[in-house]
């Protein structure tokens, strides 16, 4: 692999799961490395490997009446990371059709007024963002359509944009499960058999695929001007 250059651009990719066997660790990794090959400079962010505490704190509660509040040195530390970068790419599993817990409280704590919202001239215009989201459900199933549009509602338009990024996109990974998942008319969850073997190395490969190609696309889309 290429060494990025003095002058490359840099990559925040930040896993949100709390196994590092997980369909979502892998797709993070492999995320990276082709982010690498790309020429980007990695920063990985394990949110759960470096022990982040999502909990709001008093430190960290912003202030209204001051927008130049010191928040705690952990938030100032990840605001620099999210500041260095160029492009952040979230890859999370998708917990109630929104983010994990720990994902949320990255947000809530770093993403603070003052640093991420409440300025004329937002600090982090001209950032990128990708919100890689593993789903269980599968692809045909008619829950993923509404899914993906909650997601980008929320995580683009109610988050992204509101904090200045001049790109963000939700990539949908649907049929994250081993056994494939869907909710009957009534209600039912039904848990599919669980595919091994060949089936098994094909059903991972198309997830690779799939996800390279969200990544793709993402870097080939042109920024809104700012
Ligand atoms: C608390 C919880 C909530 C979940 N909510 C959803 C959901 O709203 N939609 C969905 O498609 N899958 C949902 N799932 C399934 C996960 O998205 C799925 O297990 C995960 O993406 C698989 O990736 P992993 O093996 O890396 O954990 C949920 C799972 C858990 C544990």
């Amino acid at each position: 692999m290429t060494q990025p250059s003095s002058d490359a651009r840099t990559a925040l990719v930040v896993v949100a799961h709390h196994r590092a066997d997980s369909l979502t660790a892998h797709t993070a990794l492999r995320t990276a490395a082709r982010l690498e090959a790309a020429g980007f400079r990695i920063d990985l962010l394990d949110l759960h490997a470096e022990g982040f505490d999502p909990r709001m704190n008093v430190a960290d509660q912003p202030d209204w009446g001051n927008r130049e509040k010191a928040y705690s040195d952990e938030t100032h530390a990840h605001m620099r990371r999210i500041l260095d970068a160029d492009v952040v790419i979230a890859v999370f599993p998708v917990y109630w059709q929104s983010v994990p817990a720990i994902l949320k409280g990255w947000i809530d704590r770093v993403w603070n007024y003052g640093f991420a919202y409440g300025r004329s001239k937002p600090r982090l215009a001209g950032k990128r963002i990708l919100w890689l989201g593993l789903a269980g459900a599968t692809a045909d199933d008619p829950v993923t359509e509404g899914m993906h549009s909650l997601l980008e509602t929320n995580l683009s338009e109610g988050i992204a944009y509101y904090c200045g990024f001049s790109h963000s996109a939700v990539g949908l990974l649907p049929d994250a499960e081993e056994r494939p998942q869907r909710v009957d008319a009534e209600g039912n969850l039904l848990v599919g058999d669980a595919v091994a073997g060949a089936e098994r190395e094909a059903q991972y490969a198309d997830f690779d695929r799939r996800a390279r190609e969200l990544l793709e696309k993402f870097l080939a889309e042109e920024p809104v001007p700012a």
